[in-house]
């Protein structure tokens, strides 16, 4: 291998640009010369491939969103699409390549790599932590803890003014922000897209919390959630339970932006580091992910098709039993 490109493509997730960084300046350490494909799969269809050195990627470990932008791209779909993106990778004499995203961006690399043979190594990038084979994916810590400052600051409100307050959060269909998002926020609630909590649950719930003088609630709706947003909820709890006047927020885009906590800064050089060196070591089709503390490998086909529960079902106990 002499020649490798980086892109980031699907939601911008905190921790890519420490990603970004570590694969560039890997790479050139090892003598490889390094590119950055601006607009993920977009710019690779574009043309859009620029040289990386050491220096294109100081000063951004702390930064959020990801320097080499990033884009859905619909085009990357279509064979004519596949084989622009080709083309212009040979124009640059490019032999590998390293994804960092969530399950669209490898479904499209998994795709691009059996039809052209072109290397490829994934890094899970996307706040939902919804990808089989890390235990954690770049983004995910950040945004927890960017929910939980933000539910602090409403606490305040709901117990100065005694309201029952929904939180929308994001997930996709993954309730893994949500649930660590009520655990460290103390949430009475929290609804799940892979848990059926009926409506009646929920109001006997929070009607047991109104008998024993709680005079303030807050329940973290997944956007994925089977009964709809926090709005639709809130609609559904409010014909029968109305013990406190009732407010929506939700929390959206915030959720995805800002500095990356130092775990995703870590994580981030870790994968970035390991996705490197997984591709001078020959492997291809694969994703780099953290297992326990360890860094490991899955082939992308595992990532994309083995369906695991991440939720900790202790963690899911607790939300019932901490909350009372
Ligand atoms: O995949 C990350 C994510 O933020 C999801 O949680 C959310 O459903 C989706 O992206 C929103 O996508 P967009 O920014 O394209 O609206």
């Amino acid at each position: 291998i002499k020649n490798i490109a980086v892109l980031t493509s699907g939601g911008d997730a905190p921790g890519m640009n420490a990603c970004i960084r570590a694969v560039v300046r890997t790479g050139i350490y090892n003598g490889i010369n390094m590119f950055g494909v601006l607009q993920g799969y977009q710019g690779l269809i574009s043309n859009n491939i620029n040289p990386m050195d050491a220096r294109s990627v100081s000063n951004i470990i702390h930064l959020g969103g990801t320097i080499l932008k990033t884009a859905r791209c619909l085009e990357f779909k279509t064979d004519e699409g596949m084989q622009l993106a080709y083309d212009n990778l040979k124009k640059h004499d490019i032999d590998a390549l390293v994804v960092i995203g969530g399950d669209g961006t490898f479904t499209g690399a998994k795709r691009f790599g059996e039809k052209f043979g072109i290397r490829v190594m994934g890094v899970p990038g996307t706040i939902d932590n919804d990808l089989y084979g890390s235990d954690f994916t770049l983004g995910y810590d950040t945004a927890i803890n960017t929910v939980v400052e933000a539910i602090d600051k409403i606490r305040d409100t709901a117990d100065s003014h005694d309201r029952l307050f929904f939180i929308e959060v994001m997930g996709r269909d993954s309730g893994c922000i949500a649930l660590r998002s009520a655990i460290s926020s103390g949430a009475e609630a929290v609804l799940l897209p892979e848990k059926d909590t009926s409506l009646n649950e929920l109001i006997a719930q929070l009607e047991t919390g109104a008998s024993t003088k709680k005079t303030s609630s807050i329940v973290i709706v997944s956007e994925g959630h089977k009964d709809g947003g926090a709005y639709d909820v809130a609609k559904k709890v409010k014909e029968r339970f109305n013990h406190y006047d009732t407010k929506v927020t939700i929390l959206g885009h915030l959720q995805r932006g800002g500095s990356p906590s130092s775990f995703d800064r870590i994580l981030g050089s870790r994968l970035g580091f390991a996705a490197v060196n997984e591709l001078l070591k020959g492997n291809t089709m694969q994703m780099v992910g953290l297992r326990g503390n360890d860094v490991q490998t899955t082939s992308l086909k595992d990532a994309l098709t083995t369906h695991s529960f991440k939720l900790e079902s202790d963690l899911l106990e607790m939300t019932k039993v901490l909350s009372i």
